[in-house]
């Protein structure tokens, strides 16, 4: 038995259009399972071309804003649909805004705290709501290092994402002896669109990279192994983990 393989398994990734997200699902799909890809603007249809052409399967997208509570629901709706059920979900879409902590404006609070953590909860509780009466499931919530430490100038990304890690420890309580895992992937600084100009800013970015243990920035690809080990039989007695992968920054 492959204790890894997906082959069977229906999976939801969300913001998936591109970044983590998109590596993310495409380690489920090489893994076996069908999925459902999403994001917010119209890449994700061009994403979904690519991932079907560089994993011969196919990729269901379905467009969808999740800073509007109603579109959470008809996103869960309809992946539930197109696949039939659903034994994965990875809530992986996330947004940030920076500004000096004194100076934040209330809207971006808002903003940052909707997307980041109460439609995860949203997600996460409708995906509980269909994993606990069909059989069980693997939730998988993408934290961040501001799970951990605090940061600056990013007040509202870190309380929300603290928030996904206290909120994957609290669904995994109630939810694990019944047959659905709840954990959460701590990327560390992985080079995508969201941390383009951190990678090239020849102060902030050259201090962060010296104190990265694997001497190096993480790709998108780095979480492709965890995503799938946390989606898999693989992983059947973690629960309520918050797991980095930072190539060592946290132990540093
Ligand atoms: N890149 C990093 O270094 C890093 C580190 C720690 C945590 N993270 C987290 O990883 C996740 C992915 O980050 P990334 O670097 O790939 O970011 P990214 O900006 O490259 O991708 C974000 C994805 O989320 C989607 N998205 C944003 N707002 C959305 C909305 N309202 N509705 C639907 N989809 C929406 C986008 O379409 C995109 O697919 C985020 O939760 C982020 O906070 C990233």
């Amino acid at each position: 038995m492959n204790l890894f393989d997906l082959t069977g398994k229906r999976a939801l990734v969300t913001g998936s259009s591109r970044g983590i997200g998109r590596a993310v699902a495409e380690g489920l799909l090489e893994a076996g399972a069908q999925v459902v890809i999403n994001g917010v603007n119209d890449r994700l249809f061009k994403t979904a071309q690519e991932l079907a052409a560089s994993t011969g399967c196919t990729v269901i997208p379905v467009q969808a804003d999740l800073s509007q509570r109603e579109e959470n629901k008809r996103l869960f709706a309809e992946s539930l649909d197109k696949l039939g059920g659903l034994d994965i979900l990875v809530v992986n879409h996330g947004i940030q805004r920076s500004h000096p902590a004194e100076a934040f404006p209330i809207e971006d609070w808002d903003t940052v705290l909707e997307v980041d953590l109460t439609s995860l909860f949203m997600l996460d509780q409708l995906g509980g709501q269909h994993m606990l009466t069909h059989g069980g499931g693997k939730i998988i919530n993408v934290a961040s290092l501001l799970s951990v430490i605090g940061g600056t100038t990013v007040p509202a990304y870190a309380a929300a994402k603290g928030g996904v890690a206290q909120l994957t420890k609290a669904l995994s309580n109630e939810w694990a002896g019944r047959g659905v895992t709840v954990n959460a992937i701590v990327p560390g600084f992985i080079h995508t669109d969201l941390t383009e100009d951190l990678v090239h800013d020849p102060g902030e970015g050259a201090r962060l990279l010296a104190r990265i243990p694997v001497g190096r920035w993480g790709i998108p690809d780095d979480l492709k192994g965890i995503a799938v080990f946390l989606a898999s039989a693989a992983s059947n007695y973690v629960s309520g983990a918050i797991i980095p992968v930072d190539g060592g920054f946290l132990a540093r």
